[in-house]
This record gives structure tokens, sequence and C-alpha cells, in this order.
């Protein structure tokens, strides 16, 4: 974890609980468990993080391997982010505050530069993964979807690419510790207001071509 943390949300709580967000019904545990918690404060940031990678390319993508890696992609967090959506509102309306923000109700999706349909044109020949830039791309959609459904409660919804980060996923080439991604990220998080909602941004808040 970082070792500064800028972004401070405004009612503090820890809870540690598993959440597979293909399965529905852990889905729904974790919203009672977060429930139970928070009470009437509502829930102010749900961060999509979850995902699965696959290095299939078109030679060797199967129909399974495509859609396992939508489900958890794609429809997990589109899922997780409907059960929370009461969560979320509470929130929004709990907390008298101007404008959105991550400090009143907002849903962060973590997404992947290859996900952008603009930069696959200089960078496809790097990675070319169908099935997770597919899934990622799908994923910057619902997140569009999702700023444009939610303004209407006050709820903000960005996606965010973490950079290339050393993780099980990005693996030991990866330029970032996991350290400098987070930190960076949560200073963006802590600087996102109205006008972020809807964009596609890197970890230090640059906006990325979709
Ligand atoms: N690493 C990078 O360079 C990079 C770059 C761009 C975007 N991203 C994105 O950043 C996010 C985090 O990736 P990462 O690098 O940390 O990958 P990771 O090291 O492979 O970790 C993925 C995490 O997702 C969890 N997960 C997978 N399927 C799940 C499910 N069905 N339900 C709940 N949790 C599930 C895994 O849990 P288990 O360990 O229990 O399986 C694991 O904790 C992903 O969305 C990824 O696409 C990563």
């Amino acid at each position: 974890m970082a070792k500064q943390i800028d972004y401070q949300p405004a009612n503090p709580s820890n809870i540690s609980m598993a959440c597979y967000v293909t399965d529905s019904a852990s889905i729904q545990k974790a919203v009672e468990a977060v429930q139970a918690s928070l009470g009437a404060t509502g829930l102010n940031l749900l961060i999509n993080n979850a995902g699965i990678n696959s290095y299939a390319t078109l030679e060797t993508l199967t129909a399974d391997d495509m859609m396992a890696v939508y489900q958890t992609n794609v429809v997990g967090p589109l899922l997780v982010s409907k059960a929370f959506l009461p969560s979320l509102k509470k929130a929004a309306q709990a907390l008298d505050l101007e404008g959105m923000s991550c400090n009143k109700a907002a849903i962060i999706n973590i997404t992947s530069l290859l996900g952008s349909i603009k930069l696959s044109q200089k960078n496809f020949s790097l990675a070319p993964m169908y099935p997770y830039r597919l899934s990622k791309a799908a994923l910057n959609m619902a997140s569009m979807c999702l700023s444009e459904d939610l303004k209407q409660y006050q709820i903000l919804c960005t996606a965010i690419h973490p950079g290339w980060v050393q993780t099980d996923m990005g693996g030991m080439k990866a330029p970032l510790p996991v350290a400098d991604s987070v930190s960076s990220m949560l200073k963006v998080f802590a600087s996102l207001s109205q006008c972020d909602t809807g964009k596609f941004l890197d970890r230090e808040g640059k906006e990325v071509d979709w």
C-alpha cells in the first residue's frame, strides 16, 4: 500500500471481506456487510479494481476465454455498481457537499490504456490481446453510461488507467511499483470534481483518448 495517502474519505470505516464480482450472491453479501457497517452514511467511494487478463491473440482466442474476461472485467463492475447504488445514493444525499467528488459519492473503474480504441492504432502490436482490450473498451463505455446516468444523483464516475504496474498481471518488467501507482491515483481521486465525471484519465489525472 501507499505510504502517503492524500485522499481522505469523509467517514473512514474499515471493513474487510471477499467479494467475487462474477458471483451475484457474493456481491449481495458484500452489499449487506457494507450497509450494516456504514448505516445511514452510505458508501462514498466504490473502486472497481478486480480484473483478469488474457494474452489470447486472434490465433489463440476462444469463445470461453472471451466470455470469462468480459464477465469479470465488464459484467462484474457493472453489477457491483448496480448493487451498491442505493448505498452511493445514500452517501450523496447524506453529505451536504457542493458538486461531485470522491468525498461525496463516486465510482472509479480501473481500466487500461489497452482499452483505448484510438491508442490501439499505435500500441496494438505491443499487446495484441483481443479479449482484454475488448473488455476494457467495454468497461470504458460502461463508465461513460454510468456517469451520464448517475449525474442526476450527484454520483461521479471516472475511468482510470493505473499505469503499467508490478503486479501479477503487470509482471516484473513493469516499471511502476504498486505503491507509486496507488499513491498517484489517490491524489487524482482527491482532485476529482464535477468536470471529471465521464472522463478516461491516467494515474496522473491526464485525459486519455477513448
Ligand atoms: N498491472 C497493470 O499493469 C495494469 C495495467 C492497466 C490496468 N490494470 C488493471 O488494474 C486492475 C488490477 O489489476 P492488477 O494488476 O492488480 O492485477 P492482478 O495482480 O492480477 O490482481 C487482480 C485482482 O483482481 C482480483 N479478481 C480477479 N477476478 C476476480 C473476481 N471474479 N472477483 C473478485 N476479484 C477478482 C484478484 O483476486 P484473486 O487474487 O483472489 O484472484 C486480484 O486481487 C485490473 O482491473 C487490471 O485490468 C492493471
